[in-house]
């Protein structure tokens, strides 16, 4: 029997009560939290919305003891035999239609600035995508580079001037970055200037010369990004690009055109009238006076194109809150325009973080951070006594480290700012992803300890310590966690659960000792300390953490 399949029961027994159908109750069965003083397995049934009648309350006691029951029984079969599938499989998403998401996300500018917003992009963006692909949903990754624009014709002026082709192949984002700083100080430079419009022009009429200098810039940067995404587990399905909707562009304000929804200002660049009265208390700009688009105009043809070619269900941006209102546009926009498809786009935004500074200084360039964590964890490992000899030493410390960032990350509402500390993110105790990955690889080795074969007829009726019962309880709550981080894509709810887990199989893992106990508790209990590693690995990965077996 499903772990899930509580709720069914439960439903099916409400509904011939209620006279209601069980699909409409099965979202208002909620397992209750853990809390320290109760030790029975407790479903709490919100069925006051539902109904108000003075025999739920008994029937809710009676369906509370048939839970409880239940839950003892099969909880950890049914994650142990669902594996990665676990709590996806729940009767709370049987109603969620399977759609085809579009998630736009990380996205950063070539030659500028990989800043932290953009890491937290990456983040966010992968957890959205891992959570839908679980849930059993197409998902689209995309990668929109900022890679066109002004800043190119002063790139290449500034290749010609100070660029080395060896270094653009070997190490192109740190070079790229170097010329154009380089070439902006010297941008005052009238001259400087004037060939940079050159250049820019000769791109956009698509002179081979240009285009193809550019191509290297956008090919080697890309080659490199692929390399260090895949540090952090990260990868797209396509990497777009501003580049691919300068011609789209125009399109686009032909039609804006012919709706009549261009306007003209007197210094000659095209507005949209955005306001509710048409008295243009808002509006946004979308052509500048010379007919050339803008970062509005081309992301106005990219949701088009991927229309076109994707026919998605939705469609998700992910960035930071400044850019709130550039998207709020956006979807407006389109939706003058006549596209219905505008109120299934999304913008995803969260907060700024404050304060992440490498050794190197304030953060330029994605891979410092990863090093950076990677080497600090490295020293942490060396110093803690309980670490193990590790086969390899700097891919557990890159995969924990990561973890730590990940976890300090995700643990607040995305839209909250918060001050970044190394320290606070990577200690070993508290509520940090290394905690995580430490439980994580001690349930491993216990597994390992005891031999992995294949448990049958284990009686779990033997778990009847608080101990355990409280990670049987907190297992059965998984898919309400995952269900409440699908509704508001907000990645703290699945944090926050799997701490709890690891905290309550510390407690566990303390009191209930597999050594020594009888063959019948012994394998009770391995077979808890399996489901428990078996949720918290899924979990983590949700979130884009590979767990560790050994740290
Ligand atoms: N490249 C932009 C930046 O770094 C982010 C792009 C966001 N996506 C979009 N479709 N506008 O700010």
């Amino acid at each position: 029997m499903a772990a899930c399949s509580f709720r069914r029961t439960i439903a099916s027994q409400l509904s011939k009560v209620l006279d209601l159908p069980p699909e409409n109750l099965i979202k208002s069965i909620s397992a209750v939290p853990v809390s320290k003083n109760r030790h029975v397995a407790d479903f709490q049934l919100s069925i006051a919305s539902v109904t108000e009648g003075s025999s739920s309350d008994c029937l809710a006691q009676d369906l509370n003891l048939q839970a409880q029951k239940l839950a003892e029984r099969t909880v950890l079969q049914q994650v142990l035999k669902d594996g990665s599938e676990y709590g996806v499989k729940s009767e709370l998403f049987s109603t969620v239609p399977r759609q085809k998401a579009v998630i736009e996300f990380s996205s950063p500018n070539i030659a500028k600035k990989f800043h932290i917003g953009h890491l937290r992009s990456t983040i966010v963006g992968n957890f959205i995508a891992n959570l839908k692909v679980a849930l059993g949903h197409e998902v689209i990754r995309i990668n929109y580079l900022g890679d066109w624009g002004m800043q190119f014709g002063l790139l290449a002026v500034g290749f010609q001037r100070f660029g080395n082709k060896d270094k653009l192949k070997s190490s192109p984002l740190q070079h790229l970055f170097e010329v154009y700083v380089q070439i902006n100080k010297a941008a005052e430079d009238e001259n400087t200037k004037k060939l940079a419009k050159d250049f820019f022009r000769k791109l956009e009429e698509h002179d081979e010369q240009p285009l193809s200098l550019w191509k290297q810039f956008r090919d080697f940067s890309i080659e490199e990004y692929i390399r260090i995404y895949k540090r952090l587990g990260v990868h797209f399905d396509e990497y777009s690009g501003e580049s691919f909707y300068q011609e789209k562009s125009q399109e686009v304000l032909k039609i804006l055109e012919d709706k009549g929804l261009l306007q003209k200002t007197e210094k000659g660049t095209g507005i949209v009238d955005l306001s509710e009265k048409k008295d243009l208390s808002s509006f946004s700009t979308v052509m500048r006076s010379d007919g050339t688009s803008l970062y509005i105009t081309r992301d106005l043809a990219a949701a088009i194109d991927r229309m076109n070619k994707h026919s998605w269900d939705t469609m998700i941006y992910v960035t930071d809150k400044s850019q709130s209102n550039h998207f709020q546009h956006l979807f407006q926009i389109l939706k003058l325009m006549g596209y219905d498809w505008a109120e299934r786009c999304q913008h995803v935004s969260f907060g700024l973080v404050q304060g992440m500074k490498t050794r190197r200084g304030e953060v330029i360039f994605l891979e410092d951070v990863l090093n950076e964590v990677r080497s600090r964890m490295l020293q942490n490992m060396a110093s803690a006594k309980t670490t193990k000899e590790i086969e390899d030493p700097m891919e557990t410390a890159e995969k924990v480290g990561l973890a730590a960032l990940i976890v300090q990350d995700f643990r607040g509402l995305l839209s909250s700012d918060y001050q970044f500390s190394w320290d606070r993110a990577l200690q070993s105790r508290g509520d940090t992803g290394v905690f995580l990955q430490y439980t994580h690889a001690r349930l491993h080795s216990l597994e390992q300890m005891h031999g992995n074969e294949q448990l049958t007829d284990v009686n779990v009726a033997c778990l009847q310590e608080p101990s355990a019962i409280s990670v049987l309880q907190h297992l059965l709550r998984y898919d309400e966690v995952l269900y409440r981080s699908s509704q508001d894509l907000q990645p703290k709810h699945i944090v926050s659960y799997l701490l709890t887990l690891s905290h309550l199989a510390a407690v566990a893992h303390k009191t209930l000792p597999v050594k020594g106990s009888t063959p019948e508790l012994a394998q009770a209990r391995l077979r808890l300390f399996q489901a428990a590693r078996s949720v918290l690995a899924n979990g983590m990965k949700l979130l884009g953490i590979t767990p560790v077996t050994q740290m």
